[in-house]
């Protein structure tokens, strides 16, 4: 089985790609390396470029007539860059997935596993998320995954296409065998800032201690990557018993995630044993929108894909520092030695 894996060079797609590599799906990777690594696609078929691009995507289907699904990984990922310029995540995330869904109903690519978020979720302060939960995102990036969501539905209630759209909550860590992981300067959830700030001994800031939770600090759904990457193996799989070519059916929402909450300073805790040392904090007042938090109802993953999550909190961060070392090993041999 062939793939086209949009996004294949960024921290999921990429993982994505190796797992299906490992299941023996042979990748196809589009990605224009806005914010992937050239790196992470050196052993794979890559096309560098636009989703959009119409011209490509039929280059692509004319090399490759055997794809027999595609994966949307390709997005401007950043919460924070889309309040600051929130035209560029419409025109990337919704204009171009309009384009590359014409470019894949033209060609006859009719099956579409979309990378979507808990970003969604209205947080009304229920915990364990369903995918019936009230839907109301709070950024403009969460509004464009609602948007192409919606699209989704509707081009697929009139057209050949259907669609599976995976909610991804909090990915942590990197591929096993260590072919790729986050680029460490883009971390800025809490694990990331976690790392950053024991590696240069300065405190972590725990932002906000009085939300209802445990212990009054956030909770977030930590989803190994490895994990999420084995759920696109799963839905390709499963893809045609769940949404038949010519049933009715023909779109799917499931969530992908840990199906639990771990706290801030749960978070803390775990990344202390993992390490063996103590981790200097900082108790600071909340940030603006910041919410309590809520982990995924998993429930769905598991009837409709037979996926369940296998790895840990512990398994999320040792994978996490492992790459982050990797990393560091890199740069450093990128540094000319001193003469
Ligand atoms: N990382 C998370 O926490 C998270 C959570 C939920 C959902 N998601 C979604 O998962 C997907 C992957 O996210 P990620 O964390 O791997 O981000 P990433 O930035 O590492 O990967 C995105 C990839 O898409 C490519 N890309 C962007 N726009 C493109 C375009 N127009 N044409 C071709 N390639 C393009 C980038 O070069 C990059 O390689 C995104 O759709 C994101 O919204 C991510």
């Amino acid at each position: 089985m062939k793939v086209l894996v949009t996004g294949g060079a960024g921290y999921i797609g990429s993982t994505v790609a190796s797992a299906c590599v490992d299941a023996g799906i042979t990748p196809v990777i589009l990605d224009n390396l806005s914010t992937g690594s050239a790196e992470f696609v050196q052993d794979r078929i890559f096309y560098q470029g636009d989703v959009g691009s119409a011209g490509l995507l039929a280059r692509i289907f004319a090399e490759h007539p055997d794809i027999e699904a595609t994966i949307h990984c390709a997005a401007l990922a950043s919460v924070e860059d889309s309040v600051r310029d929130p035209l560029a995540y419409y025109r990337e995330n919704v204009a171009k997935t309009t384009a590359l869904l014409e470019g894949l109903l033209a060609h006859g690519c009719h099956r579409l596993i979309f990378s979507s978020s808990a970003a969604i979720y209205r947080a009304d302060g229920q915990p364990a998320i369903t995918e019936s939960a009230a839907i109301g995102a709070t950024s403009p990036y969460g509004r464009t995954k609602v948007m192409a969501e919606q699209m989704f539905a509707d081009v697929s209630a009139s057209s050949p296409l259907r669609v599976i759209s995976l909610r991804y909550f909090n990915p942590i860590g990197a591929d096993p065998r260590m072919r790729s992981g986050r680029p460490g300067g883009r971390s800025t959830h809490a694990l990331g800032l976690l790392i950053q700030a024991d590696q240069h001994g300065i405190p972590f800031k725990i932002m906000g201690n009085r939300y209802a939770t445990r212990d009054g600090t956030g909770v977030r759904d930590y989803v190994h990557v490895w994990d999420l990457a084995l759920g696109h193996v799963a839905a390709l799989r499963r893809f045609d018993a769940l949404l038949p070519p010519h049933g009715g059916h023909r779109y799917e929402a499931i969530n992908l995630g840990s199906g639990s909450g771990a706290t801030v300073r749960e978070l803390i805790t775990a990344f202390e044993s993992v390490v063996g040392h103590r981790v200097r904090v900082q108790q600071v007042g909340p940030r603006a929108g910041d919410v309590p938090g809520a982990y995924a109802s998993t429930d769905k993953a598991g009837e409709l894909l037979g996926w369940k999550p296998t790895l840990s909190l512990p398994d999320g961060i040792r994978s996490a520092l492992e790459w982050a070392a990797s990393e560091a090993a890199k740069q450093h041999l990128l540094v000319p030695a001193q003469t």
